[in-house]
């Protein structure tokens, strides 16, 4: 239906002013005139503005605007160029949205330093340290850790890296045996783990020996699979065909860790300890993030058991069985962007 300017600006809740500026700009073209001279909006045009508004509600600037409308104009042979504008200007948003997620997480915070009464107490003597003491929530961490596949080269202090291990070897294990062996990497020694490493993957005479065997995903039962392809899917959809390409170069790498905290057991160890491992490492995985360090738990890591356990120097028969990266994020890298869907509790999860 053909619209007049002030039925169009009415309908979309856009001031006229705003329609007649695009048009003066020309990314509003070819706008037809009826008999007594006034502009009309056809379906064509409509959907036109509906598109540049959306676009510019997303934050893409008039220039950019005007240059994809340029590329519209010119039909099917810019599809790629109008594709590439697109992903620039998703990667400004998602920057936009990163800043604002960090701005919520401080202004909760704060907020929740009100409600406690701390701030009432301590308007005096606000330090950064008494705060976070404060503020450090097992949930919170538990919802905002996640794994990160590029570190950026800041290291991490020794002190943080024992008291990491300090605080989590308080995780729970059976009978208290506490069988699990931490050993901490960072340094030369890890830079020549890392190139061995890369080595040994683009060695096709070379397979994993991990010591817990490696499981494709047809091993796994139907429910995981699905979790596993709506994790691919979800990641491809979040960060384009290139991803996986991507992923395997920071495997390669191992992530770029500024620490490795390898977990190994003794020989002829009881099943139960890998319990206690996997308490151990998310134990770690929280600590760390206390302290504003991120991390990855990963199999990458133990790929090569028997190669590392040299570099480790670890007792005879004993090997490393898991490991967590520790580091802190480089917060530009895409695949860093990646958040892993959950399964719905009702999936999961029955009250009996
Ligand atoms: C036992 C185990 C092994 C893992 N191995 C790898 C790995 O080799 N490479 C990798 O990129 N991520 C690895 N991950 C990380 C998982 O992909 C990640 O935890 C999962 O997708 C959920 O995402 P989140 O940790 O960001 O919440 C591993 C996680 C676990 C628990």
């Amino acid at each position: 239906m053909n619209l007049t300017i002030t039925q169009l600006s009415n309908r979309l809740n856009v001031p006229m002013d705003t329609i007649r500026y695009y048009e003066r700009i020309g990314i509003l073209t070819n706008v037809p005139r009826s008999a007594n001279g006034n502009r009309y909006y056809d379906d064509r045009l409509q959907d036109r503005i509906e598109m540049i508004l959306c676009l510019r509600n997303a934050g893409i600037s008039i220039k950019s605007l005007k240059r994809y409308i340029e590329l519209f104009q010119n039909g099917s042979d810019t599809l790629e160029q109008r594709e590439q504008l697109l992903k620039d200007q998703r990667q400004t948003l998602l920057k936009k949205q990163r800043d604002i997620n960090e701005s919520l997480r401080e202004i909760n915070k704060t907020i929740r330093l009100y409600q406690s009464g701390f701030i009432r107490e301590n308007e005096a003597d606000l330090s950064d340290r008494k705060k976070r003491k404060l503020l450090m929530n097992t949930i919170d961490a538990i919802l905002q850790r996640k794994s990160i596949r590029k570190f950026n080269d800041r290291p991490v202090s020794d002190d943080d890296l024992k008291r990491i291990i300090d605080v989590a070897k308080h995780a729970p294990s059976w009978i208290n045996a506490q069988s699990v062996r931490v050993t901490v990497v960072r340094g030369a020694r890890l830079e020549e783990i890392r190139k061995q490493h890369a080595e040994l993957n683009n060695d096709e005479n070379v397979h994993t020996s991990s010591v817990i065997s490696y499981d494709g995903m047809d091993k796994w039962d139907e429910r995981s699979q699905k979790n596993m392809m709506g994790w691919v899917a979800n990641a491809q959809k979040q960060l384009g065909e290139s991803w996986m390409k991507t992923a395997g170069q920071q495997s390669n790498r191992l992530f770029d860790a500024q620490a490795i905290v390898y977990l190994s057991l003794p020989v002829n160890y009881s099943e139960w300890s890998l319990i206690d491992m996997g308490l151990l490492a998310q134990s770690i995985m929280l600590a760390a993030f206390d302290l504003g360090i991120d991390s990855i738990p990963a199999f990458e890591f133990i790929k090569y058991p028997a190669q590392l356990a040299k570099h480790l120097e670890l007792p005879e028969g004993e090997l490393p069985i898991f490991a967590v990266g520790l580091g802190y994020r480089d917060a530009e890298f895409e695949l860093n962007q990646l958040s892993a869907d959950r399964m719905k509790s009702e999936d999961t999860f029955r009250l009996l």
